[in-house]
Order: structure tokens, then sequence, then C-alpha cells
């Protein structure tokens, strides 16, 4: 191990400590008859979660790095394969420079009993390779200006997909599939929501849409659509947002 990664693992160790008193706090749910119900998420969602920024060198680091926690005995619920795994932000296209084969790497991870999620936004950016075929269709959300807007973020300039268009969302989940008939085991969507801010008076396909409308769209339609995805066994996805 790198005197780099030897870092990364005692910061997981703090990390371990909350993370262990929330998973004794999470690990039942009493409703107000203090009846015990089954927790509400998987138990491995209660264990570590870890990644490298940016996924490191790519799938060997990723894998390496799970294999180091259990090295040193410390559980492994899952790993988050950061941004930069694809070709574009965001078009679903592993990037196989840094991911040869992550279809191989997800069932790698699997064997060794940790779950697999992967981040992602519902930014489509200018230079992506989808964008134009979504622009022409009108699939973004429209400004202030009644144009399909374009705000700058953190990974680029980018729209957002208009979610009150069914024929958007069916574009959107046709490109997700291609992540999730590898069998991945949920998504980190990140807080990218905030952005319609920018565009004044957003509005799509169905009218205006308020942040919090949009917000719900967003992680909503990620947890649904990967929930009811029929090509996997009946396994419990989960979202962190
Ligand atoms: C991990 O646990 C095993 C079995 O209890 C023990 O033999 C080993 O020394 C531990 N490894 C570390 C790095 O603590
Ligand atoms: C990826 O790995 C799997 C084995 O897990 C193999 O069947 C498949 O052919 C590989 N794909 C490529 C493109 O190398
Ligand atoms: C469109 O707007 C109507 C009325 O505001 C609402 O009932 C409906 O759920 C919306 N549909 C979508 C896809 O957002």
């Amino acid at each position: 191990m790198s005197s780099c990664s030897a870092v990364v693992v005692a910061a997981a160790a703090v990390l371990l400590l909350c993370l262990a008193s929330t998973a004794g706090a999470a690990a039942v749910v009493v409703d107000a008859a203090t009846h015990v119900k089954a927790a509400a998420y998987p138990d491995w969602a209660h264990h570590h979660w870890v990644w490298l920024d940016h996924g490191g060198n790519g799938q060997a680091d990723c894998l390496q790095l799970a294999k180091d926690y259990m090295a040193h005995n410390i559980t492994v619920g899952a790993v988050d394969i950061d941004s930069t795994w694809e070709v574009g932000f965001n078009n679903f296209e592993f990037n196989t420079d840094k991911f040869p084969n992550a279809s191989a790497m997800v069932e790698e991870f699997h064997k060794m009993g940790v779950r697999v999620i992967f981040w992602i936004t519902n930014m489509i950016d200018t230079d992506s390779p989808n964008y134009q075929d979504g622009y022409n269709k009108g699939y973004y959300v429209r400004n202030v200006l009644g144009k399909q807007g374009t705000v700058k973020w953190w990974h680029g300039h980018g729209s957002m997909l208009d979610y009150t268009n069914p024929e958007a969302v069916a574009w959107w989940h046709k490109q997700m599939d291609n992540v999730l008939d590898i069998g991945i085991d949920g998504w980190k969507c990140d807080g990218t929501d905030p952005y319609i801010l920018e565009f004044v008076t957003p509005h799509g396909y169905n009218g205006s849409i308020a942040w919090h409308e949009y917000s719900d769209m967003y992680y909503g339609d990620f947890f649904d659509y990967t929930r009811k995805y029929d090509r996997l066994p009946a396994c419990a996805h989960v979202l962190m947002a």
C-alpha cells in the first residue's frame, strides 16, 4: 500500500466511527406502537461506502481500494465509482481507458461481497456525445428566454433533462440501461438540482417547474427506474443523494 492510500484508510477509520453509530440506529425502525420493523434499506447499505476521487486511475485502483480495506479487516459495504467513469457528462457510456471492462469489475466486486454504485447527475454537457440529439429533440429544461438553457457546473457546461417530458425520460432511461445491464446496485446522484434556479423561470414540456418539483423528479426517477429494472434479480437498489 502506498502512503497515499494509508491516509485514505486513516480517514476512513474516522468515518467508521460515525457510521458505526448511525448503522446501529438505522438497523431497526421502531414505529409509534414500538413494533420493530425490518430496516428500510438492505444490510449492505449500512456498512462503509468507499471511493477514490475520480476513481483514481480507474478499474484496477477501485478494486485495489476495496481489497486494501478488507485486508485491514475493515468491512466494505459498497464502492462508489466516482465521476469520470463515462465518456461524457452524462451519457452512461464507459470510459474504457479507465474502465476497460466495467462488467467484469462489477462481477469481481460482487464476488468479494461488495456492492457497486455509480456517480451520476441529471446534467447533459454541451460537449457530451449525446448532447445534440437531446437538444434537437427539445429534451432540456427551458430558461427565462424560452431556450434550452445551459449552466456552468463543476464538470463543464450542461443542460438539464426535462423530466416532465415522457419522451425525454424514455430517451434517458434507454441510455441508463447500458449501465443497469451490468448489474450495478445503485447510484450516487450528485446535487446538481439547484442549478435550475439559474434559469429564473424554468419550464419544460409540461409548463413551469419549481426547484423542489425538479429535485423530486430527478432523484425519484433514478430511484424508481432502477428499482423497477426487471433484468436484475429482485435485489434492493439504493440511491445516495
Ligand atoms: C484481520 O483479522 C484476522 C482474523 O481475526 C487476523 O488474523 C489479522 O491479523 C487481522 N488483520 C489485521 C490487518 O488486523
Ligand atoms: C469482460 O469480462 C467478461 C468476464 O467477466 C467477459 O465475458 C467479456 O468478454 C469481457 N469483455 C471485454 C470487452 O473484454
Ligand atoms: C403535467 O402537469 C399536470 C398538471 O399540472 C400534472 O398533473 C402532470 O402530472 C404533469 N405531468 C408530468 C409528466 O409532469
